[in-house]
């Protein structure tokens, strides 16, 4: 998709479709007025003849308006204009995007990022209009023989601003072009199946991001992991046939002294639950159990794109976790990186496995903060649904950048707390630490109380993405969320927000 930014009259855009936003009940947005003066008040009586009322997420194609330069004029409804905000912004933005794909349009022009939106600038308007058109635009026919054309013709978008914005809403444009690409990557990984998307592939396309964009890639095997003392990230691999992998991945965008910070991503590529093996049903999307991992290679592809001036590392702990005659039993006591012992009383609590030697790991790189990312429990679901990631976090300045750049971006989090009182549910009679408590309760919670014991060196955050990193039902697949979340936090410490 070719995006562009344009300003002036709307009824001057020679394009194929014009889209422009009408309120409820029977309102022309501003832009929408301007092009009916010109067309002699054509939408208007559309709009009078009761063809439409500008309900949010309603849209409706109109042929031959006369005096303006577009082949057709998309109208969409954009609701009650005094609760026009980020939501209904958007969600107007999907709907036209969804409609263009169904007409014969090759390029269309979107007058809804004229409209204000509180708080919100051009800026934001125009970077949001990429992700959203990406985002609907997304299909997944990577594995189909036959590839689905479903919009073989919309192939540019211009986003109409003031004159006065054009030169800012052209870098946000960019920028937001360049989040969308790297979502694309966490998408298409997420949706691959585990006999395809091994810990080997996911190593092999780090290395292949790192050639693209002059990365560096370094990639551990189960032989220096073994040196190592990754004893907690190897007992979750030993009933797999798949070797594990330990990618470490390098920006240098920053100054060579500037301490980096630090995304960790769990890649657990198939999670069956091991010994205590998960119930059938649904456990196909547990390849969606990498998503961790997808969306801190999005977060790389977005970043390095955008030359963000920063240093970040992302470490990546791949693994499959099977129930195989090696693998690692319920009771079974592991010697972490960090020297601590853990009783793995619950196979099926294998991330925080991998990724409390990961964050041990990530203290060679004395970093600034380090943000861990991973599908990490059935209860996040529970409590915050596919909405919210989940946000746990050692330092509260570290958790307001995190939220504010999810509000930002639209891809929100929520934060949970981790008071002592949490921590005390953690108690092993034979080992440092037990892998669960002992109860189902607050298991959000503990499970990233487990890994803060691995994390008192830094500041340090937890996103648990269990349920905003696929959708699940008829139109499942990959969201690539929280890559625009993890993009807007860099960006504003880049001074590029
Ligand atoms: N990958 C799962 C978490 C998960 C489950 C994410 C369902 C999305 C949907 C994780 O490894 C897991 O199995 N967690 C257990 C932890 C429990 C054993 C303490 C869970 O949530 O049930
Ligand atoms: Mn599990
Ligand atoms: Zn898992």
């Amino acid at each position: 998709m070719e995006f562009s930014i344009k300003s002036g009259h709307p009824a001057k855009a020679s394009c194929d479709c014009i889209v422009v936003g009408v309120f409820d009940s029977r309102q022309l947005s501003a832009p929408a007025q301007a092009l009916d003066k010109v067309a002699g008040g054509h939408l208007a009586g559309i709009l009078r003849r009761g063809d439409m009322e500008g309900k949010s997420g309603s849209t409706l194609l109109a042929h031959g308006t006369p005096g303006i330069a577009a082949e057709r004029v998309l109208l969409v409804g954009l609701g009650k204009e005094a609760e026009f905000g980020e939501k209904a912004y958007r969600d107007a933005l999907a709907a036209a995007v969804r409609a263009l794909k169904d007409t014969g349009s090759k390029n269309a022009s979107i007058t809804l990022s004229e409209l204000p939106v509180a708080r919100r600038n051009a800026a934001w308007r125009v970077r949001q209009g990429a992700l959203v058109a990406h985002d609907v635009l997304y299909r997944s026919d990577q594995l189909k023989s036959k590839k689905d054309n479903a919009s073989p013709s919309l192939a540019a978008l211009a986003f109409f601003v003031a004159g006065k914005d054009a030169r800012s809403a052209a870098a946000a444009l960019m920028q937001g072009d360049a989040i969308a690409q790297g979502m694309n990557l966490t998408r298409e990984l997420g949706n691959l199946p585990a006999n395809i998307c091994t810990p080997t592939y996911l190593a092999q396309q780090a290395q292949k991001l790192a050639k693209a964009f002059k990365l560096e890639c370094e990639v551990l095997d189960r032989a220096r992991m073994e040196k190592l003392g990754m004893g907690s990230l190897l007992a979750v691999g030993r009933g797999s046939h798949q070797p594990p992998r330990f990618i470490v991945l390098q920006y240098r965008g920053g100054k060579a002294k500037a301490k980096p910070v630090v995304l960790v991503g769990k890649g657990i590529t198939f999670d069956t639950g091991g010994i205590s093996l998960k119930p059938g049903a649904e456990m196909d999307e547990m390849k969606y159990d990498m998503s961790g991992a997808a969306s801190v290679l999005g977060a790389f592809h977005a970043m390095a794109a955008m030359k963000l001036p920063l240093n970040v590392v992302g470490l990546i702990p791949a693994v499959e976790n099977m129930p195989g005659g090696a693998a690692t039993r319920p009771g079974d006591i592991v010697t972490s990186l960090s020297g601590q012992t853990v009783e793995i009383l619950n196979t099926d609590a294998e991330g925080r496995l991998i990724l409390c030697d990961a964050l041990t790991y990530a203290e060679r790189f004395e970093p600034d903060c380090v943000v861990d990312v991973a599908t990490l429990t059935g209860a996040c679901v529970i409590a915050l649904g596919a909405v919210a990631s989940g946000l746990m976090a050692n330092d509260d300045g570290l958790a307001a950048e995190l939220l504010e750049a999810g509000q930002t971006s639209g891809d929100r989090a929520w934060q949970l707390p981790l008071w002592d009182e949490y921590q005390e549910m953690l108690k092993s009679n034979f080992a440092d630490i037990p892998n669960i408590s002992g109860s189902r309760a607050a298991g959000t919670i503990t499970g990233a109380c487990f890994l803060a014991r691995f994390t008192k060196k830094y500041r340090w955050a937890h996103l648990d993405i269990a349920g905003t990193a696929w959708r699940s039902g008829a139109g499942k697949g990959s969201t690539g969320r929280p890559v625009p979340l993890l993009t807007h936090f860099l960006m504003k410490r880049a001074g590029r927000l």
